[in-house]
């Protein structure tokens, strides 16, 4: 929803176009949350407050990928990343509606996410970009689900391709990691505000 530095940038067509002073996206008594009978305000704030507010986030960058039975070899890269159950072992990421690989992670049974390292960013650009063959070039091996795994990658989940939910205009994909690996003492690579940065110990 809020992607910069070479991704997509989908225009929210509800949002009302108000301006929010303070650079605030505002909860007040009018838009508290309501019961879930009941629908949500229209929000009151503009598609590049909430994009703006969301940046403020700051998240690794994962390039997800997926070689169906049959098909070609897909991959983009996604921050939207996030892990969401121990045991067992879940995590999650969303694809635009829009997205051209959409059928192949809708259908297929497995895919890699692998968590990009400091020295990556080249590879988070071209995922995220119009290359003709996304892959050439790029030092690769097969999991064991068949999908492609990026060497160098600080680290990397390979899914059973478990549940997805609709909502609005991603689908959010949950995966169950049946292998996880990483690399000790590898500097993630990070995504802030449309920049990417590296770690800076506090
Ligand atoms: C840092 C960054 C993070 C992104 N995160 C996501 C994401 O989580 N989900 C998504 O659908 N697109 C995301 N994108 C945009 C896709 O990478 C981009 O639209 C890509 O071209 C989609 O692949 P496709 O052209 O095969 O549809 C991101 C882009 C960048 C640069």
């Amino acid at each position: 929803m809020e992607y910069a530095a070479g991704g997509e940038l989908i225009p929210w067509p509800g949002a009302a176009l108000r301006a929010i002073p303070h650079n605030r996206c505002t909860m007040t008594t009018r838009n508290r949350p309501q019961a879930p009978s009941q629908r949500a305000r229209v929000p009151d704030f503009t598609s590049t407050d909430f994009r703006q507010a969301l940046g403020m986030f700051a998240t690794g960058v994962t390039i997800v990928t997926a070689h169906p039975a049959g098909g070609a070899r897909v991959g983009l890269t996604a921050n939207s990343f996030n892990s969401v159950s121990l045991a067992p072992p879940l995590v999650l990421w969303s694809l635009s509606r829009h997205a051209g690989a959409m059928a192949a992670f809708s259908s297929g049974s497995h895919y890699a996410i692998n968590i990009l390292a400091a020295g990556q960013r080249a590879l988070a650009e071209r995922f995220a970009g119009p290359a003709a063959d996304r892959f050439e070039g790029v030092a690769l091996r097969t999991g064991a689900s068949g999908a492609p795994i990026i060497e160098g990658a600080a680290a990397v989940f390979e899914c059973f391709n478990r549940s997805r939910y609709e909502e609005g205009d991603h689908t959010i994909f949950v995966g169950e990691v049946e292998r996880c690996e990483w690399r000790a003492g590898a500097s993630p690579l990070i995504f802030h505000g449309g920049r990417y940065y590296t770690e800076l110990p506090l």
